[in-house]
């Protein structure tokens, strides 16, 4: 069972992150060979290691379910996770949350109301699943008005195969009664050359940001970049926490611009040992972790696909069938 990373605490606009002062080594209970194991599993902070679960702690260090349950104890407090946010508090921040339309309102109905700000969304599938298509509407929808399911917004497409298609994006602008080359502009985007390029332009994506109304981020393909260049068993570490720090950096731009994030996640039929088997998309627990909502995506009777929700924080598992047309994502 995979362990979600509790409601984040607000961070004021533009603050960094709180420094580590505690390693892992300074846990109770972890000598230097049990810390090496889990950064090689990818928890390299201590925060990870506090909302992990014992299960999941104790099979990366190969340890005891009863030393893992300490070790997290012991990285709760030294992370300081458990003190108290005021409940109004939460609650203004999640008023402010946006919902952008998928333009199919079973798949909206499966996200609780269209895809969420101040969170990750994953779609992961298998090529031709319609992953590219769903990316390419939620960077038009996010720039309608909040009445017709988008929030007035400009996106920030960073594409790692070059698959993004302005003809697609004009064809999706005209249906939804936007002007194509209006559209078009208000979509920044940037060809990631290699997984350092896909990292760094989350910081561009930033400076960006404090210019224009940035609402979303999609990463089309998230993990690509990272699969082919860290393809050896023994590369699984860095590829892990490279992913990590660039799922967290996603993160804390959805918190600070209260944005979405909205990433892709090609799911082979061979199994790997980061993505796992691709019915059940768990191996890679480093995407679980941060993902707060996973689809995962068949296909169906042409043109159909079919969307499964998995594991999500506080909405009920289930499917949802959509269309993938020349005018977009159909009902
Ligand atoms: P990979 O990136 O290869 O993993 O696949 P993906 O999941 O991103 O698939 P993508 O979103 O590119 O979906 C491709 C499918 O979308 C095609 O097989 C078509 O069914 C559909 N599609 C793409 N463009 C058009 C179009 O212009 N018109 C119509 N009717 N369908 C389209
Ligand atoms: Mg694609």
């Amino acid at each position: 069972m995979v362990q979600k990373v509790p409601p984040r605490a607000a961070t004021p606009p533009e603050s960094e992150p709180p420094k580590r002062t505690v390693a892992l080594e300074d846990l109770a209970g972890v000598g230097p060979t049990t810390a090496d194991k889990l950064r090689e599993a990818g928890y390299t902070d201590l925060m990870e290691i506090a909302v992990a679960s014992p299960g999941d702690i104790a099979e990366a260090a190969e340890i005891g379910t009863a030393i893992a349950m300490k070790i997290i104890a012991e990285a709760r407090r030294a992370a300081d996770v458990g003190s108290f946010e005021l409940g109004t508090a939460l609650l203004e921040r999640r008023k402010r949350l946006g919902r952008i339309s998928t333009n199919a309102k079973s798949l909206d109905e499966l996200l609780g109301g269209g895809v969420e700000t101040q969170a990750i969304t994953e779609f992961a599938g298998e090529f031709g699943t319609g992953k590219t298509q769903l990316a390419h509407q939620i960077a038009v929808n996010i720039q309608l008005p909040p009445d017709q399911g988008g929030l007035n917004g400009e996106a920030v497409y960073i594409d790692t195969e070059s698959t993004f298609r302005p003809e697609r994006i004009v064809d999706m602008a005209k249906a939804a009664g936007l002007d194509p080359a209006e559209a078009l502009a208000r979509i920044h985007i940037a060809r990631a050359f290699n997984s350092n390029h896909q990292m760094l332009l989350v910081g561009k994506a930033q400076e960006l940001a404090r210019e224009r109304p940035i609402r979303l981020v999609v990463v089309d393909s998230l993990t690509s970049h990272f699969r082919s260049e860290y393809a050896g068993r023994g590369e699984l570490a860095p590829r892990q926490q490279l992913l990590n720090k660039h799922l967290h950096e996603l993160l804390r731009f959805a918190d600070t611009y209260n944005a979405a994030i909205v990433v892709t996640n090609q799911v082979s039929s061979r199994p790997d040992i980061l993505f796992g088997d691709p019915t059940r998309p768990i191996g890679g627990n480093i995407v679980a972790h941060a993902a707060t909502y996973r689809l995962y995506l068949r296909k169906s009777k042409p043109p159909k696909r079919i969307a499964r929700l998995i594991d999500s924080p506080n909405l009920p598992e289930g499917e949802a069938v959509f269309s993938l047309t020349t005018e977009g994502i159909r009902e």
